[in-house]
């Protein structure tokens, strides 16, 4: 987690980083940017860390955190420590995550498919007006502007604040920048969120940013509270799911035969979201669990004030749970759930969102273009410089 290390394209390699970790055990002691936490790289530990009653995410419970010893200022491990329902537990955790959980339910959501369809429609008409014979980079034009323009609507973010938006939380959450950046990317964000809110203040309308300015107003929500839950949405909102679309663009490009099954209806297009999920999750290492009091997981003892690191990849292509072929991308694969949307109390809150919008995005692309084409080794693209993202930082296609 040492910057030094995530931002050096020439060190960073997740997988190899997710191989060491399993094969040192399911719960290993390392150091968070040098201060020393346990990882959960095996499926059964992962799961067993998210559903434990005693474990949280109250960072307050962190005893690095009460001897100032934690990773302060730009760490990884401090981009989302705000005041959402993301960082608190029990009637705190209810209390936050509540009046958001029908608005986001697979029912309320499954409304959104003819919304989502059309804005699926307008990209695809963008693509076609572009050179079919030129390479482009498909994550920037199709996988990043779907997911950013369901959730900026979504929220009602004005027209005005939708491209200062782009570039701040690409900066704030990819770190691919020095880490004085980021902290200058925070804090505009933070602003940012700041006068969205009080444009929405101003001028109510039918949008969540609205829906919980009404909830502030009642004193359900403090000042903070309402800033952090705007903004955990809209970075959750966006970033995993545009990695979600290019893995799964980029893995189907490279592997026509299990296109075809898909084109042809043998295998439906969910497989191949939820492999996507599998095999290249989107959350890589991140968030933490601290240990309220002394317990032990899978044979390890753990005392209070303990950290531990959710290791999400590594857990994907855990052998143990997948077989030795974890590492393989296959449709056909006998469907075994996974843990890429988390478990437990803090299951993503987006996840019928994620997965409409994939839904949605891949048949509706392979359909548009038919000759569609990786333009170079489909599997072999630079990665994001992040061990918090798992994400390619581009996929150049031919559209054909
Ligand atoms: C939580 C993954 C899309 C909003 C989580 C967690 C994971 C995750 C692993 C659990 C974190 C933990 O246990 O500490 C993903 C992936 C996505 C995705 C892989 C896309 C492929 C979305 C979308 C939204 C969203 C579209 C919508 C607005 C949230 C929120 C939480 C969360 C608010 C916090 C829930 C809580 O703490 O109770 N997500 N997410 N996510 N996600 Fe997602």
């Amino acid at each position: 987690m040492d910057p030094e290390f995530v931002l050096d394209p020439a060190t960073l390699d997740l997988h190899a980083s997710d191989e060491l970790l399993r094969r040192a055990g399911s719960l290993v002691p390392v150091l968070v940017e040098g201060v020393r936490a346990w990882a959960a790289t095996s499926h059964s530990t992962l799961e067993a860390v998210l559903s434990h009653p005693a474990m949280t995410r109250d960072i307050r419970y962190w005893d690095a955190e009460a001897r100032a010893a934690a990773p302060q200022g730009t760490s990884l491990m401090r981009l989302v420590t705000d005041a959402s329902m993301l960082n608190a537990d029990g009637e705190e955790h209810r209390r936050l995550r509540g009046p958001l959980v029908k608005l986001f339910s697979a029912r309320q959501v499954q409304r959104m498919e003819p919304w989502i369809t059309s804005i699926v429609g307008d990209l695809l008409e963008e693509l076609a007006a572009l050179p079919p014979d030129e390479p482009i980079d498909l994550r920037a034009e199709y996988a990043y502007p779907l997911p950013l323009r369901v959730i900026v609507e979504m929220l009602g973010i004005p027209d005005s604040h939708r491209e200062p938006l782009r570039a701040l939380t690409d900066q704030v959450v990819q770190l691919a920048q020095s880490p004085p950046d980021s902290s200058e990317g925070r804090r505009a964000l933070f602003e940012m969120v700041g006068e969205i809110i009080e444009l929405r203040r101003a001028t109510p309308g039918e949008d969540l940013t609205s829906e919980l300015i009404a909830l502030h107003g009642q004193g359900q929500l403090d000042d903070a509270e309402l800033r952090d839950t705007v903004q955990v949405l809209l970075i959750a909102g966006h970033v995993t799911t545009i990695n979600l679309i290019a893995h799964a663009v980029r893995a189907l490009l490279g592997r026509p035969a299990q296109l075809e099954l898909l084109l042809s209806g043998a295998v439906p297009w969910s497989a191949a979201v939820e492999e996507a999920l599998r095999w290249e999750s989107p959350n890589a290492y991140f968030p933490m669990r601290y240990a309220m009091e002394d317990l032990e997981i899978e044979g390890v003892r753990l005392r209070a004030g303990e950290a531990v690191l959710a290791c999400f990849s590594a857990a994907g292509r855990d052998p143990e749970r997948y077989g030795d072929n974890a590492a393989d991308f296959d449709v056909t694969r006998p469907s075994v759930p996974h843990l890429a949307f988390g478990h437990g109390p803090h299951f993503c809150l987006g996840a019928p969102l994620a997965r409409l919008q994939a839904e949605v995005a891949l048949p509706a692309l392979f359909a548009a273009f038919p000759e569609l084409r990786a333009a170079g080794p489909a599997d072999d693209l630079p990665r994001l410089t992040s061990l918090l993202d798992n994400g390619i930082r581009g996929l150049p296609v031919l559209l054909g």
